[in-house]
């Protein structure tokens, strides 16, 4: 990073304030599941993200009252928040949490990422994390596909608004369509994914065959699991039942494994995520690469 990391003021989360936020985040969860249980359809993906926040944030075009960049992504919200931050949840107001989030992120990436200096991230949105990534010159390229024309629409605005069009651009595919010209972009590519495949939990594997045969050079997998929580944590005990009421996807991480098993990709990292806006939104990490890369870096 160019600028030295953010380090937020922080209070540690008193055991009274995690005992009432778990127990009322469990309990909407437990709620969703009994009385409005989704499945995840991509209509549902569809009205929750390009006709939901995607929509709004084009609507709302908030970047153009922000001074700066990371004025806009960092936002002016001082109410405080539980997060989890360094691994540990505290308390902190919204825009300490995503400045903070700028510089964790861009450590995260830099770390499995060897020397790569383009990146594409797919099920970008809008591009919030390129946009965060393009705050580090080290970044020469940062491209985004996703499947929703809003998102492709809002990231190109805020490109040009922010004169990073030459370094941050964005595109379609469709990652469910093995057909999708987009892949195309994958071949060669150190390539992102960020709480995207949990939008398609039903046909997880067939994405993932679908990027690995697109030939990809390195692939970082930033997703929810249910296999590495511990269900007598009651962080891991409420991710459990937020990813079940909502859907999301629960089999990434073991079809890796199968993958890496039976030597068709190599699985070089893993880690649980340190930071997550949430109690309920740990991600964790799974960095891999074809077995048999063609394509040069
Ligand atoms: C939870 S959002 C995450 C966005 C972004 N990665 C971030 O962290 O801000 C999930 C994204 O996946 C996209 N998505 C869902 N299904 C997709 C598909 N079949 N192909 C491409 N993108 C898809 C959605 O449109 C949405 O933008």
């Amino acid at each position: 990073m160019s600028q030295s990391r953010f380090r937020p003021d922080v209070r540690p989360a008193s055991r009274a304030d995690l005992a009432g936020a778990y127990t009322k985040d469990i309990a909407h969860s437990l709620a969703r599941m009994v009385l409005k249980r989704r499945h995840r359809t991509s209509d549902v993906v569809d009205s929750e993200y390009n006709s939901g926040t995607w929509s709004k944030i084009l609507k709302d075009r908030a970047w153009l009252l922000a001074p700066t960049l990371e004025q806009f992504l960092v936002g002016d919200n001082a109410d405080a928040r539980l997060a989890k931050v360094d691994g540990r949840i505290v308390q902190l107001s919204y825009r300490d949490y995503y400045r903070y989030r700028i510089g964790a992120l861009s450590e995260l990436i830099a770390r499995h990422v060897d020397a790569a200096d383009s990146l594409l991230e797919i099920g970008t949105g809008f591009g919030y994390n390129l946009f965060a990534l393009s705050l580090d010159p080290r970044w020469r390229r940062l491209r985004g596909l996703d499947i929703s024309a809003n998102g492709i629409e809002a990231g190109r605005q805020i490109a040009s608004h922010f004169r990073l069009s030459d370094r941050v651009t964005f595109g379609r595919i469709d990652l469910t369509d093995p057909a999708d010209p987009g892949f195309a972009e994958l071949a060669g590519a150190t390539v992102l994914t960020y709480f995207c495949l949990e939008q398609i939990p039903h046909l997880v594997e067939k994405v993932i065959e679908n990027i690995l045969r697109a030939g990809p050079a390195r692939v970082v997998n930033i997703e929810p699991s249910i296999h590495m929580l511990s269900l007598t944590k009651p962080r891991d005990f409420a991710s459990r039942v937020y990813i079940e009421s909502m859907d999301y996807q629960t089999r990434l991480f073991k079809f890796l494994d199968e993958l890496n098993d039976k030597g068709e990709i190599r699985v070089v990292a893993r880690e649980r995520m340190e930071f997550a806006p949430t109690l309920h939104n740990d991600g964790f990490l799974c960095v891999w690469e074809p077995a048999n890369i063609v394509v040069a870096r």
